[in-house]
């Protein structure tokens, strides 16, 4: 079974407390999305390999460690996703980002994917979905099939809130991705908004409705 990890450190919480409050607007909305994307960008890549290198200080030569250039793909989901990929960029600016595109039916909630276009080098990276709602979980598992059939088979999932309804089928369809998350919610409401959560994502972050 993957892992499930959340993020409890105190400048995420309090970020995401903003970031929940209906009295923030869209540009300050932007920009908390923007650094926890960073804060979470820095607890993901804890385990990223290292490799020895010579170098010398101005006081003596000296064997220390430098990332051993792993390749990192960051895949926001369409449209929300976007708001997420600046501030991982910050962190691994030499990451490739691809794009899958896929809305939910209102009436179904089944997720339709438009567009997709990922780095050429698929199967060599590792890839890191980001998309700031896990609600049904369909969006995360139909974009995380498009990323497999298109060859990717290291993959990680990143969002600001998740709906255990969300962990629990991301989980039952993908065992082999961890799930990286700033805040589990209480629950799903009738129309598939996680509960409390923070309204819709992708109108709050690009000003929409
Ligand atoms: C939102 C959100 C996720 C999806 C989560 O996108 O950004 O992609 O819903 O819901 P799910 O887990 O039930 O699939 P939405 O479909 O509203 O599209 P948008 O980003 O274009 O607004
Ligand atoms: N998508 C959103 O943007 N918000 C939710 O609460 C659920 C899905």
């Amino acid at each position: 079974m993957s892992k499930v990890y959340v993020f409890d450190h105190p400048l995420i919480q309090h970020k995401l407390t903003h970031i929940r409050d209906i009295n923030t607007g869209t540009k300050e909305f932007r920009e908390l999305v923007d650094e926890v994307a960073t804060l979470m960008a820095f607890e993901i890549t804890r385990e990223l390999p290292l490799e020895e290198k010579e170098i010398e200080t101005p006081v003596t030569k000296m064997t220390s460690k430098v990332l051993s250039g792993k390749k990192i793909g960051i895949v926001p989901i369409l449209r929300a996703g976007i708001g997420m990929v600046e501030g991982v960029l910050k962190l691994i600016p030499a990451a490739k980002v691809g794009h899958i595109g896929l809305y939910r039916d209102p009436q179904t909630l089944q997720p339709i994917e438009y567009y997709a276009k990922l780095p050429a080098d698929v199967a060599e990276r590792e890839f890191i979905v980001v998309d700031p709602m896990l609600a049904t979980g369909g969006s995360a598992i139909e974009a995380i099939n498009s990323l497999k059939k298109r060859g990717a088979v290291n993959i990680k999932f990143m969002c600001l809130i998740a709906a255990p309804e969300g962990v629990k089928a991301l989980q039952e369809a993908h065992n082999d991705v961890d799930v990286y998350i700033a805040a589990l919610d209480e629950k799903l409401d009738d129309h598939g908004y996680i509960v409390p959560g923070l309204g819709d994502a992708g109108d709050r972050l690009f000003g929409t409705k």
